[in-house]
């Protein structure tokens, strides 16, 4: 139950690399030879999996990055250069993961842009009117996660966008959470650049995709330099490939591209509104069992939930949970989440944290319940029992 830092991996992705590397290996875009040509047709077929998986308009918009983290920093920084200017404002909400934090820090202290902050309620929901509030004529970007990974609250991303374009921003969301649960469709969101992690979605590590509306992707400088993102470089400048290949310098992760692209038909195979149905009745079944429970807390109560199931026990340590219910062969995470203003918010260090993929059951989530108070009891919490 800890799938909102990994998931684990279906045959389908592991066959794929093996199968991958047994019979098509070689570098892309570059040989004259079959197997090259193979190895290419592979992995531009991935971003054709990947472009529907999220519904950009063209594969030029779907940038191969190594998740979720490259795609908010390519983004900050290359968007960043371009767009950023003294005085500009960044809005980031208070329950994102530090990877869509410190690369708008970073960036504005090179520009001498300031990076404010969204606030959310208790629930942990954004409050809107706050965020009406903060949007003026100096906010040139919105960086949003879709689904948080401390709280589950699903963002109102349509919403939110169509009120940042009204003031010229552009909107980045951070869809690392959302992706193993929700079907994506940039085009319906209007967002202007998405970004996913693969290995959270049953894909292999070191993997993700960066969607980018064609008309930013194009005006915006190049991320790295390297090879395949030229198209003819001389002491005196470089001319950049065309989009999606300016933003891929160097030889790039094939293999998990391939993958990654098994990895979007096996969600796909399931069905994403199977995948979320299932993963909704484990979240409302962890509610209902955590109601029984007088001691436990649950952060994020958002009428829009997914995936997360994060909590407290009375005064108990999360490690000293986390480190119990190991022992009963169940896996959670505990920590800060990489979410220190949300640990903030609530005034606590850390939280517990179960969460839910499409091959968890309610039995499990018994044996979770069960677990726990073993945990009670070995803190003495007797008379709770
Ligand atoms: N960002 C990942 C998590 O929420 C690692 O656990």
């Amino acid at each position: 139950m800890d799938n909102a830092a990994s998931a684990q991996k279906p045959l389908a992705v592991t066959n794929a690399l093996a199968h991958y590397y047994a019979t098509n290996h070689a570098n892309v875009h570059r040989g004259v030879h079959a197997l090259s040509d193979r190895a290419t047709e592979a992995f531009e077929n991935a971003r054709e999996y990947s472009r529907q998986f999220v519904n950009a308009r063209h594969t030029r918009e779907i940038i191969f990055v190594r998740g979720t983290t490259e795609g908010l920093n390519l983004v900050a920084s290359s968007y960043g250069r371009h767009r950023l200017k003294p005085g500009d404002e960044i809005l980031v909400s208070e329950m994102e993961h530090h990877s869509n934090i410190v690369p708008w820090q970073l960036m504005a202290e090179q520009t001498g842009s300031a990076v404010r902050m969204i606030p959310m309620d208790d629930r942990g929901e954004i409050i809107l009117d706050e965020y009406q509030n903060l949007l003026n004529e100096k906010t040139a970007v919105v960086a949003i996660t879709y689904v948080a990974n401390s709280l589950g609250t699903v963002n109102p991303i349509r919403l939110m966008t169509a009120q940042a374009h009204d003031v010229g921003a552009a909107v980045v969301v951070d869809a690392a959470q959302a992706a193993p649960h929700l079907k994506l469709d940039v085009q319906e969101l209007d967002c202007d650049f998405l970004t996913l992690s693969g290995h959270k979605m049953y894909g292999p590590t070191g993997i993700g995709i960066l969607y980018g509306r064609e008309r930013l992707l194009d005006a915006i400088p190049p991320y790295q330099g390297g090879g395949e993102m030229i198209r003819k470089v001389t002491f005196q400048g470089t001319e950049y490939a065309e989009i999606p290949h300016k933003f891929e310098a160097g030889t790039p992760n094939i293999a998990d591209s391939v993958g990654f692209g098994a990895a979007v038909q096996f969600m796909q195979d399931l069905g994403l509104d199977t995948i979320a149905a299932h993963e909704n009745r484990l979240l409302e079944y962890a509610h209902q069992q955590a109601a029984e429970m007088e001691d436990l807390r649950i952060f994020g109560q958002a009428e829009n939930k997914s995936g997360v199931f994060a909590f407290a026990l009375g005064d108990i340590h999360p490690h000293d949970i986390g480190t119990i219910v190991d022992r009963d062969g169940i896996a959670i995470r505990v920590g800060h989440h990489c979410a220190m203003p949300v640990m903030r918010h609530f005034d606590v260090a850390a939280t517990a944290r179960a969460s839910f993929a499409v091959y968890n059951t309610t039995d499990e989530i018994d044996r979770l319940f069960e677990s726990l108070q073993g945990v009670r009891r070995i803190f003495g919490k007797w008379w709770m029992i």
